[in-house]
């Protein structure tokens, strides 16, 4: 049999539901803030990347899915989404339309991880961009679209970590600070970070192997060594979220694992997935553009990790996500069976999800079947119904049954209360 790679995972039914009802809480959200969405390609040039994320970072390290085409181009499939938008915002002349723009994309990202709990190689992300804007207020507005998205999934324990990584000239200075500081303890630091301590210090304190944790406890905070335009920038900014009541915490140790981001920072994390799993990241990349050989525009974003989201949804959304949105139609006899379909189409005409027993199972079964997937109405079709022109609806949650003709159905559904639609949650 052949099995799907490792890493990847099939999106099955019922379960899809739960993606697709947190997805259009995303647009609904973030359409509300003013975002659009934006599609770019799955794959981009390799170059790209190594440009933007950054050459010495694990992702473009060793995390890549790199190959060449048939005419011998490196390609990558995107482990990320917002160097695609950056190129994409250059490419297509966005700079011409009136700025900022709010863009959003939902869709898989792909990474050669090690496989770990919540580290998947194909994942799907929900981002949010605003490019255009580089003021403290651009990043507030997209904290906050973020922590409404959360808030309507009825999420109310994740924490928002935050930090000022200064700007690109502080960063410099702050590299020769924490090697100075590394160096003499460089026999501490796990293989990983003895390269990296060459390469990109930085990297060095977001290490979660233990002993690298206590040697980097005693760097001092790149705030402390940066600049007063990055964190005045900052302060600006959690001056916004304190007056909007968005509650963070200042981590002066987080510091994010992709090359673009400058000053504002920040990471999302929940309880119940730990600090090894983060839920959603982002900052401000206001040199990515013209690091990419573009003008100097600033942007701000952030990206959600989908399957992780999806693993610690809070119940209440899950159960209202899973009930079962349709009228199980059973026809009881051949006239009905003839019926059924006409009878079927004219209610999803007017806005009623029907699932007509098509399989010819006896009405005993079809009560069984309906209770075993969570189904919160059964109407039955029988020879008396079709001459009166009504069905016999079962309402499996009241455990009521009443004779509703063909054409008040849409509003008996309508008048159904949505909440107590949870059958199948119930279920295991
Ligand atoms: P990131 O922190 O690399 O940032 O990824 C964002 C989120 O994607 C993570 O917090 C996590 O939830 C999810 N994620 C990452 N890798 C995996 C994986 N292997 N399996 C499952 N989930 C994963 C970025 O990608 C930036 N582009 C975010 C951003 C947007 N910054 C500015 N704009």
């Amino acid at each position: 049999m052949i099995q799907r790679p490792r890493g990847t995972r099939d999106l099955l039914p019922p379960e899809s539901r739960l993606w697709q009802a947190v997805e259009a809480v995303a647009r609904e959200v973030f359409g509300s803030f003013g975002g659009e969405e934006i599609r770019t390609p799955v794959f981009e040039p390799t170059e790209l990347f190594v440009r933007s994320v950054g050459e010495t970072t694990d992702i473009v390290h060793k995390e890549m899915y790199t190959f060449p085409d048939r005419k011998g181009r490196s390609l990558t499939l995107r482990p990320e989404g917002t160097a695609g938008v950056a190129r994409a915002w250059l490419e297509n002349r966005l700079g011409d339309r009136t700025q900022p723009l709010r863009m959003y994309y939902i869709g898989p990202m792909f990474r050669y991880e090690r496989m770990q709990h919540g580290r998947y190689r194909q994942f799907s992300q929900i981002g949010l961009e605003i490019v255009g804007a580089d003021t403290p207020l651009a990043d507030a507005e997209l904290l906050a679209a973020m922590h409404e998205f959360f808030l309507r999934l009825g999420f109310a324990d994740l924490e928002i970590h935050l930090n000022n990584l200064g700007d690109p000239e502080d960063r410099a200075r702050y590299q020769d600070v924490i090697r100075a500081a590394l160096e003499p303890r460089r026999s501490e630091l796990c293989a990983d970070c003895q390269r990296r301590l060459d390469e990109n210090p930085l990297r060095v304190l977001d290490c979660k192997v233990p002993s690298c944790q206590v040697a980097a406890a005693d760097v001092p905070a790149l705030d402390d060594v940066a600049g007063d335009a990055s964190r005045q920038h900052v302060a600006r900014v959690e001056a916004h979220l304190e007056r909007l009541g968005i509650p963070y915490v200042r981590n002066r140790r987080l510091v994010r694992g992709l090359d673009y981001y400058l000053r504002t920072v920040f990471e999302v994390v929940s309880p119940q997935l730990g600090t090894n799993a983060v839920l959603c990241g982002g900052g401000r990349y206001d040199r990515l553009i013209a690091d990419l050989g573009g003008p100097a525009v600033p942007g701000v974003g952030f990206a959600i990790g989908e399957d992780r989201l999806i693993e610690v949804l809070p119940a209440r959304f899950r159960d209202v996500a899973l009930a079962r949105p349709a009228v199980y139609l059973v026809p009881l006899g051949e006239a009905a069976g003839a019926a059924v379909l006409e009878l079927a189409r004219g209610w999803v005409r007017e806005g009623v999800p029907v699932e007509v027993e098509i399989t010819g199972r006896s009405l005993k079964a079809a009560l069984k079947r309906a209770d075993r997937d969570g189904f919160r109405v059964v109407a039955m079709l029988g020879d008396d119904e079709l001459a009166a022109r009504t069905v016999t609806v079962r309402d499996l949650a009241a455990a009521s049954q009443t004779s509703v003709p063909f054409t008040a159905m849409p509003a008996f559904w309508r008048d159904l209360p949505a909440a107590s639609a949870r059958r199948e949650a119930e279920r295991p």
